[in-house]
């Protein structure tokens, strides 16, 4: 067998002229203030490349850039200003940050309305409650990527490869919520190749190059690679061993080229969707 891509590039091409036409039809574009602190390399990346997709898009966006020795509480106040600028639909502060601030104090900072990255405890709490609000924007970018090829998890055997509250944590629910049969593994998981054989899809966000390899995946498996790594010459790879598995999976994202540009793009809807919250009552 020789698994067909699942090509990201082309669905979320389709999903950008649908979120286009959704955003021509807005009387202004909603704004992204996307807050990067310090001067973490893949962080300004992925920085750059939202704000080149809000460009695009027709999505207005500001970066605040703010130094590495910014304090928990002055980054909380710079939250609170731009919860209360009304001309701000949508806040995104990018992880990692660094060690002096916690995470989760400036995630439960930001206005649910605006939470556009999923990670605010409201956010999570809708979505483990099936009724998801706003959902970070790796695992709706999955959700969307399987929709876009016609592949249902429901009644399957889902494993999730990982637990973060990124990724991991809410793939396994939504996954979950469409009726899979959800494992998930993660670091201390004993004999992994034996959870990951049984997976009709198998979902891997471990950040390990090369960590599926052929004899771990199951002949027919769906594989979705969201490993972002470097190789010894360089070159960008995910956690899948992508050629062997290749020859036993029905269909496998590349990267790059795979998960990365739907996520994106869920970040595109998102911030759409917190336009239409705007005005609303909690
Ligand atoms: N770091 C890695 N992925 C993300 C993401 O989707 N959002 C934010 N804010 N930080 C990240």
């Amino acid at each position: 067998m020789v698994a067909k891509l699942l090509d990201g590039k082309a669905a979320a091409a389709a999903w950008e002229a649908e979120l286009s036409a959704k955003l021509r039809g807005l009387p202004s574009p909603p704004k992204l203030v996307l807050v990067r602190v310090g001067d973490d390399p893949a962080s300004g990346i992925y920085v750059k490349k939202k704000i080149e997709m809000c460009a695009k898009i027709g999505i207005t966006s500001e970066l605040v850039h703010l130094p590495e020795n910014t304090s928990e509480a002055s980054l909380l106040s710079r939250i609170a200003s731009l919860n209360a600028d009304k001309s701000v639909n949508g806040i995104l502060v990018q992880v990692p940050l660094p060690k002096q601030i916690d995470a989760l104090n400036v995630q439960k900072a930001i206005h649910p309305f605006k939470d556009v990255d999923g990670f605010g405890p409201k956010s999570m709490g809708y979505l483990l409650m099936g009724r998801p609000r706003f959902v970070a924007a790796t695992p709706a970018g999955i959700m969307r990527l399987l929709q876009h090829y016609s592949l249902s998890p429901a009644g399957r055997h889902c494993v999730v490869v990982g637990r973060s509250n990124i990724v991991g944590k809410p793939l396994a629910v939504l996954l979950l919520q469409d009726d899979a049969t959800v494992t998930i593994a993660h670091s201390k998981t004993k004999d992994l190749a034996a959870i990951t054989k049984q997976a009709d899809f198998l979902f891997v966000a471990a950040g390990k190059a090369n960590l599926i390899t052929k004899a771990m995946v199951k002949k027919g498996a769906v594989v979705v690679d969201v490993g972002m790594n470097k190789n010894r010459m360089g070159k960008s790879c995910g956690d899948v061993d992508f050629k062997p598995v290749s020859s036993v999976a029905s269909f496998i994202t590349p990267v790059p080229g795979g998960v990365g540009p739907m996520t994106i793009m869920s970040l595109m809807a998102n911030t759409i969707k917190a336009r239409e919250f705007q005005n609303q009552k909690e």
